[in-house]
């Protein structure tokens, strides 16, 4: 048996080729290639500054490092399983392109400072498309609310008819959602931005390096302060993958009420073409399938942030190979979150369509008034709770006569308590109720247009 290459001479034989593949994981940090060239041109530059190698060696390795981005980016390098990692591939890669002072590049550096540096590369660049996913998803959900204030929708607790909203003002709940996703992702990202390269193998290294000059190149914020910690860290990983379930969470919620939204029994809305799917077998249907996907792949997300827990719960310091379980996951994470905020930003900008004379119906058929009988009562010094109990008996009567509260003729009201009078008609119209909830944060119409226009200042800053 040949020896393979990639490890001193202390080894003897090669690895068994089934354990080779078991330790491998080419297959997927192949996605962190780019990353790693960055990183390892970063490195050399501090080589080169602190005269551990020379300008001219430096150079060298930068421009091989550089035509292996092209070779890659022409689909022309493809490491197979022989290399382990993209750490190996690149380094012997770089060998074969500039000889022998391609084995300087790992000086002072360890794969353990290195994929950590690789990894948080990549994520902080995520963080930052995600973000602005997030922001064209609030758009989506601005766009729609400003061309509903006034139309309205029952508001549910428990999923039974509780006071009717602006439907505004329910989608506006998603962009403040959206709006806590993204300044959660603000922080994971602060985090995410701190440097552990030069922390080595786990305690630092020999050579007088300059951190903080290879930390400045790739653009961190911060150093890690203790090596260990350094190359052993992947909270920022957790606080990501939280961060992204907590998204899909937001997502699938939205899913939900839309699936149900487009359900016969509710008609709130009507799924266009583009973004609904058919039958194989009953040729009547339209299908949610964008939003059930949503909610399905809900699921993936979350299992990634325990996998991860899981993985770092048990580990003594400093690097353990339970470490390489991090990357699939991460990067499952961000892929399902990007084509899930993209799906559901389309679903809204072209795939629903409100069923305004439904939803006007909807409201207008319903006890969802109740309250603001109650309300009118107390405001005309009826105790809240004596006033609550009252109305709790007109509806049981309503309901056993077949009437709605707008039924009810003024002798009738008078009967009920002397403090009605013909105003009460008014009061209890779906469009009165809505706008008469003007507290701050809640559905009265003024209310809402203020919550549009904050909403706006905050797309516009993109803050
Ligand atoms: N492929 C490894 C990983 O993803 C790179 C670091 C390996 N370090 C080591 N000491 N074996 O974690």
């Amino acid at each position: 048996m040949t020896k393979q290459q990639t490890w001193s001479d202390r080894f003897e034989s090669a690895l068994n080729p089934a354990i080779a593949i078991f330790n491998a994981s080419i297959s997927f940090d192949i996605e962190l290639i780019e990353y790693d060239l960055t990183g390892s041109i970063a490195h050399a530059q501090m080589l080169a500054k602190t005269k551990i190698i020379s300008e001219v060696e430096a150079q060298q390795l930068v421009s091989g490092l550089e035509q292996i981005r092209q070779e890659y980016r022409q689909g022309n390098f493809n490491p197979g399983v022989e290399a382990e990692d993209v750490h190996f591939a690149v380094e012997k890669r770089l060998i074969e392109i500039v000889g022998d002072v391609g084995k300087k590049l790992h000086t002072a550096r360890s794969r353990n400072d290195q994929v950590g540096t690789d990894i948080r590369l990549y994520l902080r660049a995520e963080i930052r498309q995600i973000q602005g996913q997030l922001k064209q998803f609030q758009a989506a959900l601005l766009n729609h609310s400003k061309n509903h204030v006034e139309t309205l929708i029952p508001g549910y607790t428990h999923l039974q008819r509780a006071q009717p909203l602006s439907l505004a003002h329910h989608l506006l709940a998603y962009f403040q959602m959206a709006q806590r996703d993204w300044e959660r992702l603000n922080d994971v990202y602060k985090r995410t931005n701190i440097s552990p390269l030069g922390c080595g193998a786990l305690a630092g290294t020999t050579f007088p390096i300059d951190r903080e000059y290879s930390a400045e190149l790739l653009g961190f914020d911060h150093l890690y302060e203790n090596s260990l910690d350094g190359v052993s860290d992947r909270d920022f990983a957790i606080e990501f993958l939280c961060a992204a379930s907590l998204i899909m969470v937001h997502l699938s919620r939205l899913s939900e009420e839309m699936i149900l939204w487009a359900s016969q029994e509710f008609s709130f809305i009507t799924l266009k073409d583009t973004c609904a799917t058919g039958s194989s077998i009953m040729p009547q249907k339209k299908n949610p399938d964008i939003p059930e996907l949503v909610r399905g792949k809900t699921g993936r997300v979350f299992g990634h942030l325990q996998a991860l827990l899981v993985v770092m719960k048990g580990l003594p310091l400093a690097y353990n190979k339970d470490l390489q379980e991090d990357k699939e996951g991460i990067f499952d994470g961000v892929k399902t979150v990007k084509a899930c905020l993209e799906a559901m930003t389309i679903l809204l900008q072209e795939g629903i369509e409100f069923q305004t004379a439904r939803l006007a119906d909807a409201v207008a058929e319903d006890f969802s008034n109740a309250t603001d009988v109650a309300d009118y009562l107390a405001s005309k010094d009826v105790p809240f709770r004596e006033a609550y109990n009252l109305v709790g008996k007109v509806v049981k009567t309503s309901l056993a006569a077949g009437k709605l509260l707008r039924d009810l003729t003024l002798e009738e009201w008078q009967q009920l308590h002397p403090a009605f009078e013909a105003d009460i008609y008014e009061a209890i119209a779906p469009k009165q109720v809505v706008s008469a909830r003007n507290s701050y944060g809640g559905t009265g119409f003024a209310q809402v247009q203020q919550a549009i226009s904050k909403a706006e200042s905050l797309l516009e800053t993109n803050t």
